[in-house]
This record gives C-alpha cells, structure tokens and sequence, in this order.
C-alpha cells in the first residue's frame, strides 16, 4: 500500500451577483455575441461591495469540510492559491485560517495566479508524504473584478470572482494525488501581469496579450498534463474527466483535441463563471462533482496556465 494524499471533500462558493455578458454592452464596445464565440463566457459572479478574498474563500471552505464530514479543528494546514490577497500581508490563507477559527497548525498563500491551485495542490501533496500534515485544506479564492481596467474591452470581459476548497488526506491505498508536473519562465513577464504593486504604490490594473498566451496555452497545456500522466504511469486513455483551468472554451477545447479526448470527458464551466484565476479548478471540481460527472474512482486531469508564465498538472484518482 502506498501513502497518498486523499480527497476526502470538495466545495465552493460564488458571490451572489451575476454578471451576464449584456451588462458590459452599455460601457464599452463589445456584444454578447462576440464575448460567447470568442470565449464561450455567458456570464461571471462579482463580489459585493465589502465582501472580501478571505470572506468568500472561508465559505467555500466551509462546503469542502462539511462534504468531507470534517471540522476546522480536524485540520493541519491550510494553503491557499491567490493572486487577489485582501491586504499585501497578512496572507490570505492566515486571514481565511481566523475567520475559520483555527487556532493550531499553519497557513500560507501560493502565489502563481491561473496555476496557483496546482502549485497550491503539489504542495499539499508535499506536505503529507513527507508527513508535516495530515489534513490538509486547500484554497483557491479570488476576487478578480477588483484587478479590471472596466475601460479595456480586451480584458473586462473575462474575469470573475468565486472560491473553491478541498480537503486533502493521508490514506493508504490506490486513490489520491498520483503526480504533479510544475513549470514556470518568468522571461514570459510581459505577457500577462498587473501593472500596480509595492514598486507603484498602486494596486494596478490586469494587462494581457491575449492572443499571446492563449498560443502559449495551446502548445503547453496538453504537454504538462501528458507529462503529469506519464509521471503517473497512465495515458490519456485512461482519463476520466480533465478538469481545466476555465479560460477560453476555445484553449479547453483544442487541449482536449490535442490529447485525443472528446469533450464528453471535459469538465466546463466557464459559461458560468469566466475566469476566476486560481479559484477555476476548485470550482469546476465542484461543479463536476455535484452534477454527477465526476465519482469516486475516476482519474482526473486537472491543467492551467496563467500569469508568470506559470503552467502545470495535477493527476488525482478520485
Ligand atoms: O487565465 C490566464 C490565461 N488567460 C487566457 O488563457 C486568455 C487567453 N487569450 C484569450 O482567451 C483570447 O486571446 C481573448 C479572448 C483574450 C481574445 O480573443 P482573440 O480571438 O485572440 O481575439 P483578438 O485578441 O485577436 O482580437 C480580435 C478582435 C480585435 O479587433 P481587431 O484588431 O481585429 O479590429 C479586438 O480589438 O476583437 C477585438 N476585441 C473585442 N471585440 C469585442 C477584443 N476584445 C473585444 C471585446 N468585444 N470584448
């Protein structure tokens, strides 16, 4: 038998204020129809005025240990996957571990924005084989619409605010995290950044070369989420679900088509949600779970790139 960690619950949160594609029509050029084929995004949630990252990131943590039949003080650590943190410092995990009420163990953000969930999920896995943890809860919490230029057409668009959570376990057998690939080249920096920060003194505004990064989504998706596969000693042909980063239907779908998947094996969610950064795979793990496509048993691939760049797999038997 094999320690592996073990997802034992999922869960998520999305703020209550939905956004369709309609409502940008009034301040800036742009159509519902181009942003549909274009993007495949109908709609995002936006937090309220007040509500906060670790407000919504707590929520959804809270789903994730009651689908796990678990309490905060069953937990060891918790990691959160953030580029939209509340305050510089504290991290957005310390804040989410307070308002939590967990007063033990340790907490900490990733920072590798559309990647950060599966830095943030390697990482976990780290800390239960080498056995710093048993329990782990890992976040992924953003609130994008607080980073928009709402006058750039190019990006307002495609973001979104939500959260996701999961629960990680050490557990004998043959379920679990099974391998992890990660890469980043910061030489990529230009691409997709925002421009604010301790250097301005300003929290800045998102700023992409879509057309950019979205060749560079293409070419490398399907190559780290094979890599991920080999590592784990599988192939595509044993995929259940892949699980993406919930971009561009288009980038989704021409990874599927690049590993040799139908779309029936592809979890989408970005319809409904855009691009929430790091909180995308959380939330359509949840999604997928609740709607009945993923169960226990199936291997998933969960694959993103974003900001950095940074990109990477994760390969989970659920
Ligand atoms: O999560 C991190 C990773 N991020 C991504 O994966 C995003 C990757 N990139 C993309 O998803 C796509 O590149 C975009 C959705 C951002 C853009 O789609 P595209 O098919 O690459 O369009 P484009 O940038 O080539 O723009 C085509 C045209 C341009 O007009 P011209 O120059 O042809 O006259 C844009 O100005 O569409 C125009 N355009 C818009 N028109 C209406 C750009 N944004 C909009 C808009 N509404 N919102």
């Amino acid at each position: 038998m094999t320690l592996r960690a073990v997802v034992k619950g999922i869960g998520h949160y999305l703020p209550d204020r939905v956004v369709p594609n309609a409502e940008f029509e009034a301040s800036i050029e742009t159509s519902d129809e181009w942003i549909r084929t274009r993007t495949g995004i109908e709609r995002r949630h936006f937090v309220a005025e007040g509500q906060t990252t670790a407000d919504i990131g707590a929520r959804a943590a809270r789903a994730a240990l009651a689908d796990a039949g678990l309490e905060i003080g069953d937990i060891d650590a918790i990691i959160v996957a953030t580029s939209t943190p509340d305050l510089t410092f504290p991290s957005a995990a310390t804040m989410m571990q307070a308002e939590l009420g967990m007063r033990h163990g340790f907490a900490f953000d990733v920072q590798a924005v559309c990647a950060g969930f599966i830095f943030a999920l390697t990482n976990a896995n780290g800390l239960i084989l080498s056995g710093q943890a048993k329990r782990v809860l890992v976040i992924g919490a953003e609130t994008f619409s607080r980073l928009m230029d709402w006058n750039d057409r190019t990006t307002s668009v495609l973001f979104g605010d939500g959260a996701g959570a999961l629960v990680l376990a050490a557990e004998e057998g043959e379920n679990g995290i099974l391998a992890a690939d990660l890469n980043s080249d910061g030489s990529f920096r230009d691409l997709l950044y925002v421009d604010g920060g301790t250097s301005t003194g300003t929290i800045g505004h998102l700023r992409m070369q879509g057309k950019e990064v979205f060749r560079h989504a293409v070419e490398k998706l399907a190559k780290t989420a094979h890599t991920a596969l080999d590592k784990a000693g599988l192939t595509a042909e044993d995929v259940d679900w892949i699980v993406p980063h919930q971009a561009n239907l288009r980038i989704i779908s021409a990874t599927a088509q690049k590993m040799g998947l139908p779309m029936d094996k592809v979890v989408v969610t970005v319809q409904d949600h855009g691009n929430t950064s790091a909180a995308s795979i959380p939330l359509a793990l949840s999604v997928g779970k609740a709607r009945g496509q993923i169960k226990p048993g199936d291997v998933v691939v969960t694959e993103a790139i974003g900001g950095g760049l940074a990109w990477g797999s994760v390969v989970i038997r659920w």
